[in-house]
């Protein structure tokens, strides 16, 4: 008998229930191991990777330190944290969330659902909330992967559910009012929400349905004003009230700002204050479960682009990245980011700033930035810059136009 043999006749004979079980068990990580990819490579710091890459080609730095203090900050807030995938879908930014406490995810798509189902499997909470859905996604969302979350802003989007994801029982379905966009950079209202009384009236439709309801806002992203979420919980209140539907969901969205110089935000702290006064105000009942949705607070200081200039004509620099490419939000003329210089081999930068009118690698006029980067006066072809803050709506933004594409992706420690 074979040594291998003798170990096989040792171990304890698996029923075939008990080896179909522990294959299906086995399912989520095999598929997670696959969707997580090769681990990425690590460095000590951005300088460390310019200096060991001399990159000719934009990387992305992944910053996981700060993914998982920005996770931290929304513990102090007693609601149930859905990380808006959009935002940034990088299998290594959804693990590094998930690892840190964020077990669940708000998808907009198909594809983001199949993601954190290959990812985490049912180890995770999926809410699909965008409020335009096709049928195919909610049927497939539905019967393949459980979905029981759902959110819309209008009535034939109810029936569509109704229809794809019937009959009730258990099916949520949120109402997407439309609040007034204070101090936010995008607005989203200006597309999405009903009005209040609309959205009363598809409460009281969906509870006639059989099927459990909420309310759910989005203030806007970067959303400069933590009483905007004080007057749409306001407005949600009177909405709730006129419905005379009890809620069993509240969300109160995403729209939670990343300390980008010059804007100077108010800590999330005062933001979570706000949520927590204001919804005590509305004396909902208890059963009723406050969520949010951050997305770019969650990883915005989680990413720093690493971009070459490839000319330097007068005080305009052209960089090998742009608005096609990862800083799409860099397009528009209030985006800041902090950006220095990082120059292994040559003279320190100089001590002296002046104004740069940056463009893209691409033939589009388009590719320009909105805001000028003040830069040392002495900066030239072949300068690095470390581009920070750019961990939201940058790697999920970027195009292959023109044939550029940023894919090389780093992480800085651990
Ligand atoms: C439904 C929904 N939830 C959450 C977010 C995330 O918003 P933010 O990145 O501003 O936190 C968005 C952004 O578009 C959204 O559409």
């Amino acid at each position: 008998m074979s040594a291998l043999r003798a170990l096989d006749d040792a171990r304890p004979s698996l029923t075939v229930t008990d080896q179909l079980a522990r294959v299906e068990a086995a399912g989520p990580a095999f598929a997670r191991s696959r969707t997580l990819g090769a681990p990425l490579p690590a460095f000590a710091s951005v300088d460390q990777v310019v200096a060991d890459l001399q990159p000719s080609e934009p990387v992305f730095c992944m910053i996981p330190s700060e993914l998982r203090k920005a996770a931290e900050g929304f513990k102090g807030l007693p609601a149930r944290a859905l990380y808006a995938v959009k935002c940034n879908p990088h299998p290594f930014v959804l693990d590094t969330l998930y690892q840190a406490g964020i077990r669940d995810f708000d998808v907009a798509s198909l594809e983001e659902v199949r993601l954190i189902d290959a990812l985490f499997g049912k180890a995770a909470g999926q809410f699909f909330n965008n409020p335009v859905k096709t049928r195919e996604a909610i049927r497939v969302a539905s019967r393949d992967f459980a979905m029981r979350f759902y959110t819309v802003d209008c009535e034939a989007e109810v029936e569509k559910i109704l229809e794809e994801a019937g009959p009730g029982g258990d099916l949520i379905i949120a109402v997407r009012l439309a609040t007034p966009s204070r101090e936010a950079r995008y607005a989203l209202s200006t597309k999405f929400g009903a009005p209040p009384a609309e959205a009363a009236e598809l409460l009281r439709l969906i509870d006639r349905r059989g099927v459990k309801t909420g309310i759910s806002f989005h203030v806007g992203s970067q959303c400069l004003s933590p009483d905007a979420f004080g007057a749409a919980l306001e407005l949600a209140g009177k909405v709730a009230k006129k419905s005379g539907v009890p809620l069993s969901v509240l969300n109160v969205g995403g729209g939670f700002p990343a300390p980008y110089p010059g804007d100077d935000p108010a800590p999330l702290q005062r933001y979570i204050a706000e949520i927590i006064h204001g919804r005590g105000r509305l004396g909902l009942r208890s059963g009723c479960m406050l969520m949010c949705e951050p997305g770019r607070s969650l990883v915005a200081t989680g990413g720093s682009v690493v971009a070459q200039v490839v000319v330097r004509r007068g005080q305009t620099i052209f960089l090998n990245d742009g608005v096609f490419g990862s800083l799409q939000e860099l397009g528009h003329p209030k985006e800041n980011r902090p950006v220095r210089i990082v120059r292994p081999d040559g003279p320190p930068a100089s001590a002296r700033t002046a104004a740069f009118k940056v463009f893209g690698p691409t033939c589009d006029s388009n590719d320009v930035l909105g805001a000028p980067f003040h830069l040392p006066d002495d900066v030239r072809e072949g300068d690095w810059l470390e581009i920070g803050m750019m961990g939201a709506y940058s790697l999920s933004m970027r195009t292959r136009f023109n044939g550029f594409h940023l894919d090389q992706i780093v992480r800085i420690g651990d």
